[in-house]
């Protein structure tokens, strides 16, 4: 019997890189079968780095002023992280809009996640607009990355209960636990060959998923 290789991961941050921590933790705690094999920020500053430096992962910051225009940085970082031979590319809090080449260069293999409960509050700053908005739920999504920003198919959903208590500032607390338990799962799921893409439709188990598994948080 051949035995699988681990996944090799490559990691895009651009801040604090909490996600990326928890990908760590699952990696050391024989949750996930994978070797990181690089964290990439487009911040020099990102706390997410200096994880991947003290975890021994090659920790590269690349300047997107170093370039035209953001194809021409995406090109850059998609060669880079090519290098790498990577299974499969974590977006884990990595700000930036990619390029529908840089996209497609991954396809398939791209998972991102996305703090509110997709197909809702696509893009920036939601705990505050989902506050705004008075919903009862909110959480945090994984998906496969298409070119269609924050809309790739969902794997797995983390989903809370607004409080009437709740802040901007304790709704991303919240979620962020949250975000710490699904976004490892779907990675060991990928790196157990039990999850996949194909034209749009997420395969988990053999089956494929009409809806995102739902992982409910406490209320
Ligand atoms: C996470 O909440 C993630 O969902 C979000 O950035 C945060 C990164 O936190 N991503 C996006 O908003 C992408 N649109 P972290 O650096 O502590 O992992």
């Amino acid at each position: 019997m051949t035995h699988r290789r681990p996944l090799r991961l490559v990691v895009l941050i651009s801040g604090p890189g909490t996600n990326l921590q928890a990908l760590i933790h699952a990696q050391h705690a024989g949750e996930l079968d994978a070797e990181i094999q690089a964290v990439f920020s487009d911040h020099i500053d990102a706390q997410g780095l200096e994880r991947a430096r003290r975890a021994d992962i090659d920790a590269r910051y690349i300047n997107p002023a170093d370039y035209d225009d953001g194809a021409a940085f995406d090109a850059a970082l998609a060669q880079e992280i090519l290098v790498y031979d990577p299974d499969l590319v974590v977006l884990a809090g990595f700000m930036r809009i990619l390029s529908p080449s840089f996209v497609e260069t991954f396809a398939g293999r791209m998972l991102n996640i996305h703090p509110s409960l997709l197909p809702r509050f696509k893009g920036l700053d939601t705990h505050r607009r989902v506050l705004q908005a008075g919903e009862r739920f909110h959480g945090a999504t994984v998906h496969f990355v298409t070119k269609d920003m924050d809309g790739g198919p969902s794997v797995i959903q983390y989903r809370i209960q607004v409080r009437t208590k709740d802040t901007a500032t304790s709704l991303k607390d919240r979620v962020s636990q949250g975000e710490h338990i699904v976004l490892p799962r779907a990675v060991a799921w990928f790196a157990e060959q039990r999850l996949s893409v194909n034209d749009g439709a997420v395969m988990l188990d053999g089956r494929q998923l009409m809806q995102p598994v739902l992982v409910e948080g406490e209320v």
